[in-house]
C-alpha cells in the first residue's frame, strides 16, 4: 500500500544479504541513499535520524545557499550542479524539473518512490530493492502525464560510494580479447563508458567498480555496478567538489528514440549494485543471486562439442556424423551444428535471413545427422543469428524495408551483414515463425544464438528514428516467447564471441559465449573479469585444438583443459583428426569436469591475490567450505625460480583441509627436479593457515597448470 507523505516515516533501513540501504526520506524533495553497503544491524528511528544528519553537508563559500544533495534522481532544482538523474524536454520546456516524493511503498528489503512534478506534468517511479545476497537493483520509471509530448534523453540510477573509493576498474576489449580489466585514480570529474554499437560490445565494460587503491580480489573495500541491458548505455564514474562520489548507470537513448505521449512511461533497464571486501566477495553478490532464480540452470551442465572450429562452413554429413561419434567417445553430451546449415551459406557473405535448411548441402533435411547424434546419447544445437541479414539474401531481396538504416543508402556493413529490425511486427513475425518451424520440425534442445556485428544508424528507415531500444525489447520478447512455447528449450548467448553479455541477456539465456579466442593464456584474464558477473556454469569455455587458431599459440591439452574447468565445458577442435590417444586424453579430462561440475556450478569462486605477476591461482570452494578445487597456472616465466609460496583463499578460517596436488594423467609441464614435500605427503591445514600462509607451488614451464585439491579433515 502507497504511504501518503504525511505518514512517511523520516528514514527508512533496507537490509539483506549482509547488506544495507539507509534512506533519508525527509531532507530534500526526494529520498537520499545515505548508506549504501556494510549491514548496519539493527538501527533505532535515533540512530537512523543521527545518520542523516550526520552526512548532511553544510553551506560553503561560493556554493549555492544550500549544498546539493545527491538525491535518488538529483536534480538541479535541488542544487545538484552535476549529472543530473533524469534529462528530457517538452520541445525545449520543462528541460529542468523538481520531481518532490509524493508517497512511497515500504518494505524491509525494498521501497517505491512515486515522485511528481506538477508544474512540469512528469512522474517518476524509483525501486530500490536488495536481493537475497545483497545486490542493490534499482529500477526507474518517468510517466508523462502532460498533453504534449515529452522527450527523454537520459534516465539512470545512482549508486553512492564512499570516501575511500579513490580507485576505478572497468573492463575494455574487442573481439577476441573482451573483459580485459583497466584501472585508473577516481578524481574528481566523470569517467564515462558508454556502448553505441545497439549490443554491450567487446569494449563494453560489464562493471564500474570503485574501491580503496589496489584492491583485489581476497580484499580491499569496493562497490560496483553492472546494466542488465543488452542495447546501448552509459556508465559513469562521477566525483564532486562538493565530496560526493556516484556510479550511476542508464541506457543511452539517441535523439528522439524515446519521445512519450500523454501517458505514456519509459522504464530503464534494471541497474545492479554490488559491494564487497575483494572483488570475489562483489562477484559471489551476482552468483548467488542468480542461482537462487527459479529457473536457474540447475541439471548437469551438458559437455558441448561446437562444429566451428571443426568445420567452419564445411558441412558434409559424412565428416559431422564422425566428428559426433568422436564426440561421444569422449563424453561430449551436447552437439552443436554452428554456422552454415541454412540456405546458401556457403561463406560469410550470404544467407543470412533465409532461414531454411540449404537443399544442395543437406538434401535429406538435419533429420540424418540429428538422428545420429541422438542416437549417440546426445542432445542436439543449431547455431542460427536471427537479427542479421546478408544483402545477398531472398530476405533482403524481398523485404528491403525490414533493414535498420537511418538514411537512403544502408549503414556501413560488418562482417558483410546488416541488420534486421526485429521492432518491425512483420519482420519480428517472420523471424518467429522461422524459428519455431524449426524448432517444432527438429528435436532441438539448444540455440546457440549469434549476433555478429556492431550496428551503426539502427534506424527504423530512410528518415526515421531510432530503434535500438525497440529493437532490444523486440529481442527480449522474442526470446520469452520462443522459450514458453518450447519448453526445456536451451540459449547459449553469443555475438563474435562474448560482445553480448549482460543479466538483460542472461535472463533468457542459459550461457554466454565468453570469446571466440580458445587460448588458455588468454583465457584466464577473459573468465575472471566475465566472472565478476556471470557465474562459472553459465560461461561457455571449450577446450581447443593445440594449435590456437585465433592467436596461433601451440598450447597443452591440459593447460587448455584446466583453465576451461572452471565453466560450463566445451570442446572446438576437429576431433576426427586426431589419434586414440589424444582422444583418451581428452576423454579423461571430459570426465574430470563430469565429476567436478556440480561443485563449480554450486561453489564459490575465488582468487588469491599473488604478488607474483606470473602465477594464477584461483578456485571453486563448496558452499558448506568441505571441499574446493584450486588450478594454480604458470602464467610466463616467475622472476623467482622455484617461485615463492601460493596461497589459498576461501576456506573455512578454522577447519582443518588435506590439501594435495591432484594432477591428472598427462598433464605435463613439470620443471622441479625434485618432488615437492607436500607431493609425497599431503599436507594438514587450516583454512587460515592456507591463505595466509600456504604453500611452494609445483615449479613449471609457462603455460602449464596443476589442479589442487582441498578436503575438510574435520
Ligand atoms: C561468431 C561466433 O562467436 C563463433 O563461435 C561462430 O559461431 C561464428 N560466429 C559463426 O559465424
Amino acid at each position: 500500500m502507497t504511504i501518503p507523505p504525511s505518514d512517511l516515516p523520516a528514514h527508512a533501513h533496507l537490509r539483506a544479504g549482509g547488506t544495507s540501504v539507509v534512506l533519508d526520506l525527509c531532507s530534500a524533495d526526494q529520498p537520499i541513499i545515505v548508506h549504501w553497503g556494510r549491514d548496519l544491524g539493527e538501527l533505532s528511528d535515533a540512530e537512523l535520524a543521527g545518520l542523516a544528519r550526520a552526512a548532511a553537508p553544510q553551506r560553503v563559500s561560493g556554493g549555492l545557499d544550500e549544498t546539493g544533495r545527491l538525491t535518488v534522481l538529483p536534480q538541479a532544482s535541488g542544487g545538484w550542479l552535476t549529472t543530473p538523474g533524469l534529462v528530457g524536454d517538452r520541445d525545449g520546456a520543462d528541460f529542468s524539473t523538481r520531481l518532490r516524493l509524493t508517497g512511497a511503498t515500504l518494505t524491509p528489503t525494498a521501497a517505491t518512490f512515486v515522485l511528481r512534478d506538477d508544474a512540469a506534468e512528469l512522474e517518476g517511479r524509483i525501486t530500490l530493492s536488495l536481493g537475497v545476497s545483497g545486490l542493490l537493483h534499482q529500477r526507474l520509471s518517468v510517466v508523462n502525464r502532460g498533453a504534449d509530448a515529452y522527450r527523454v534523453g537520459a534516465l539512470s540510477a545512482g549508486f553512492p560510494l564512499p570516501a575511500t573509493a579513490t580507485e576505478l576498474l572497468t573492463t575494455t576489449g574487442h573481439h577476441l580479447r573482451e573483459r580485459s580489466p583497466q584501472r585508473h585514480a577516481f578524481t574528481i570529474g566523470g569517467h564515462v563508458r558508454e556502448s553505441r554499437r545497439g549490443r554491450p560490445g567487446a569494449d563494453a565494460t560489464l562493471v564500474m567498480v570503485a574501491g580503496t587503491p589496489g584492491f583485489g580480489f581476497e580484499r580491499g573495500l569496493v562497490h560496483g555496478i553492472h546494466l542488465a541491458w543488452s542495447g546501448d548505455h552509459r556508465l559513469l564514474a562521477e566525483r564532486t567538489p562538493t565530496g560526493d562520489a556516484v556510479l550511476r548507470a542508464g541506457e543511452l537513448l539517441q535523439p528522439g528514440e524515446i519521445v512519450l505521449a500523454s501517458g505514456d512511461r519509459y522504464d530503464s533497464p534494471d541497474a545492479v549494485g554490488s559491494w564487497g571486501d575483494g572483488l570475489d566477495a562483489f562477484a559471489a553478490r551476482f552468483h548467488e543471486e542468480l542461482r537462487a532464480r527459479p529457473d536457474h540452470p540447475s541439471r548437469p551442465r551438458p559437455v558441448t562439442i561446437n562444429t566451428w572450429e571443426a568445420v567452419y562452413f564445411r558441412h558434409d554429413l559424412p565428416t559431422l556424423r564422425l566428428l559426433a561419434d568422436r564426440a561421444a567417445r569422449v563424453g561430449a553430451e551436447r552437439f552443436v551444428l554452428d554456422d552454415g546449415w541454412f540456405h546458401r551459406r556457403r561463406d560469410d557473405t550470404a544467407g543470412l535471413g533465409d532461414w531454411w535448411v540449404d537443399a544442395e548441402v543437406w538434401p535429406d533435411g538435419l533429420g540424418p545427422l540429428i538422428d545420429h547424434v541422438r542416437g549417440l546419447g546426445m542432445e542436439f544445437g543449431l547455431w542460427v543469428e536471427p537479427e542479421m541479414v546478408n544483402p545477398d539474401s531472398e530476405l533482403a531481396a524481398r523485404h528491403p524495408d525490414w533493414l535498420l538504416r537511418a538514411r537512403d543508402e544502408l549503414p556501413p556493413p560488418g562482417r558483410q551483414q546488416q541488420a534486421l529490425d526485429l521492432a518491425h511486427p512483420e519482420a519480428y513475425a517472420y523471424i518467429a515463425s522461422r524459428l519455431h518451424a524449426l524448432l517444432d520440425e527438429y528435436p532441438i534442445a539448444y540455440l546457440k544464438w549469434d549476433h555478429n556485428r556492431d550496428l551503426a544508424e539502427a534506424g527504423s528507415g530512410p528518415r526515421g528514428r531510432a530503434r535500438t531500444h525497440a529493437n532490444v525489447r523486440a529481442l527480449y520478447r522474442l526470446l520469452d516467447e520462443l522459450l514458453e512455447r518450447h519448453p526445456g528449450l536451451e540459449i547459449e548467448s553469443c555475438a563474435s564471441g562474448g560482445a553480448r553479455v549482460d543479466l538483460g541477456i542472461l535472463q533468457r539465456t542459459h550461457r554466454i559465449w565468453t570469446s571466440d579466442c580458445l587460448d588458455p593464456l588468454e583465457r584466464l584474464d577473459i573468465q575472471r573479469y566475465t566472472g565478476l558477473v556471470v557465474p562459472p556454469e553459465l560461461m561457455g569455455a571449450h577446450l581447443t585444438s593445440p594449435a590456437v587458431h585465433s592467436t596461433g599459440r601451440t598450447v597443452s591439452l591440459a593447460f587448455s583443459a584446466l583453465t576451461a574447468l572452471f565453466g560450463h565445458l566445451g570442446i572446438e577442435w576437429d576431433l576426427t583428426a586426431e589419434d586414440d590417444e589424444t582422444l583418451d586424453l581428452i576423454a579423461g579430462w571430459v570426465a574430470l569436469y563430469r565429476e567436478h561440475r556440480g561443485l563449480i556450478a554450486t561453489g564459490r569462486r575465488v582468487h588469491a591475490d599473488l604478488a607474483d605477476p606470473a602465477l594464477d591461482l584461483r578456485g571453486v570452494v563448496a558452499a558448506d567450505g568441505g571441499e574446493a578445487l584450486y588450478v594454480h597456472a604458470q602464467v610466463r616465466t616467475s622472476s623467482a625460480h622455484p617461485p615463492a609460496p601460493i596461497t589459498l583463499p576461501g576456506l573455512d578460517a578454522d577447519r582443518r583441509y588435506r590439501i594435495s596436488v591432484a594432477v591428472p594423467e598427462g598433464a605435463g609441464g613439470y620443471l622441479g627436479q625434485s618432488p615437492l614435500g607436500w607431493e609425497v605427503e599431503p599436507v594438514v591445514m587450516t583454512g587460515l593457515a592456507a591463505a595466509s600462509v600456504g604453500l611452494r607451488p609445483p615449479v613449471l614451464q609457462p603455460q602449464a597448470a596443476v589442479l589442487i585439491a582441498a578436503a575438510a579433515v574435520d
